[in-house]
């Protein structure tokens, strides 16, 4: 399966933050924000990766994350000549994508919650089996997202964007898994009212054909779509808290693609040494040490 990373866009809604960087550059308490939808492909173990990015900011993501082998993964990249709508992701894609199944994540979504792994693995083997998955998590301002209506059974019923009069609080999550049919059922979308091709139109279309799977997010879970200068604090903040509570760093990038088995214990060691100076860099020194030690009592 590969895996897509939608980070254009011209993040107005955050200006002047954003004026000068982009979005998904702006950091969120010790890293950068595209750490963390990086890091839920790399939990769905998905090592292919598809940055797309504005054509002026593609260099400095590029500086942070080069071609991702520090990360275990590799990373191309594409420009999105403007923000023509989600949904354009897998039509610039196509070449990235061949024959596989994608996933795509918003470059401003944050998750955070237990038993993801598992659900990230149910919604990879509905991709294996032709059908796509959206995640849905209950808000209280239902008329800012893509929203779902589900029957008693869980089955999605109707998907809606952005709808006036909502009719249900399940926000559709920037995260969506999809077969390979995706790059074509893009393609046939047209532009909506607002000139995009909307990822809610091509969830539209997987619903038509009884292909659309809901996997719910509970109350346990954390989602931030960091679209305004309180969200960007109040993920801070909680990231912030939850690393500080458990001694633990939240998407740390070297660690995922460790537990997966894609850096060897020299390599982490190689990427703490470059690191050494800041908390982050320690934090890897510390996995090390634990993982050598570990080793050596086999
Ligand atoms: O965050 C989840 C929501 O994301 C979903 O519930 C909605 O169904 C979906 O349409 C989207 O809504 P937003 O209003 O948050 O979309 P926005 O235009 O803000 O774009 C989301 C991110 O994607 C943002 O960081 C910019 C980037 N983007 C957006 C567009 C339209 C691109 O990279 N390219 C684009 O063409």
């Amino acid at each position: 399966m590969k895996g897509i990373v939608l980070a254009g866009g011209t993040g107005s809604r955050l200006h002047p933050i954003t004026k000068g960087i982009s979005k998904q550059l702006v950091p969120l308490y010790d890293k950068p924000m595209v750490y963390y939808p990086i890091s839920v492909l790399m939990l769905a173990q998905i090592r292919d990766i598809l940055l797309i990015t504005t054509l002026e900011d593609q260099h400095d993501f590029k500086k942070l994350l080069g071609d991702g082998s520090q990360y275990g993964i590799n990373i191309e990249y594409v420009v999105q000549p403007s923000p023509d709508g989600l949904a354009q992701a897998f039509i610039l894609g196509e070449e990235f994508i061949k024959d596989d199944s994608v996933a795509m994540v918003l470059g401003d979504n944050i998750f955070y919650g237990s038993n993801f792994i598992n659900i990230l693995k149910e919604a990879k083997s509905n991709a294996e089996n032709k059908k796509a998955s959206v995640f849905g998590y209950e808000v209280k301002d239902p008329q800012r997202f893509g929203i779902m209506e589900l029957d008693e059974n869980n089955n999605v019923i109707s998907v809606e964007e952005k709808p006036e009069q909502p009719k249900s609080d399940y926000a559709i999550t920037g995260l969506y898994f999809y077969d390979n049919s995706v790059v074509e059922k893009a393609k046939s979308l047209k532009p909506s009212k607002r000139n995009e091709l909307e990822i809610t139109d091509l969830n539209r279309i997987y619903l038509e054909e009884n292909k659309l799977k809901a996997c719910l997010l509970d109350s346990g879970f954390t989602w931030f779509d960091t679209g305004t200068p309180d969200s960007l604090l109040d993920a801070s903040n909680m990231i912030r808290t939850i690393q500080k509570n458990r001694g633990s760093i939240i998407s740390c990038l070297e660690q995922i693609a460790f537990k997966n088995g894609w850096l060897t214990i020299d390599e982490l060691l190689d990427r703490a040494e470059a690191l050494r100076k800041n908390e982050y860099g320690q934090y890897l020194f510390k996995k090390a040490e634990k993982a050598k030690t570990k080793k050596l009592e086999k």
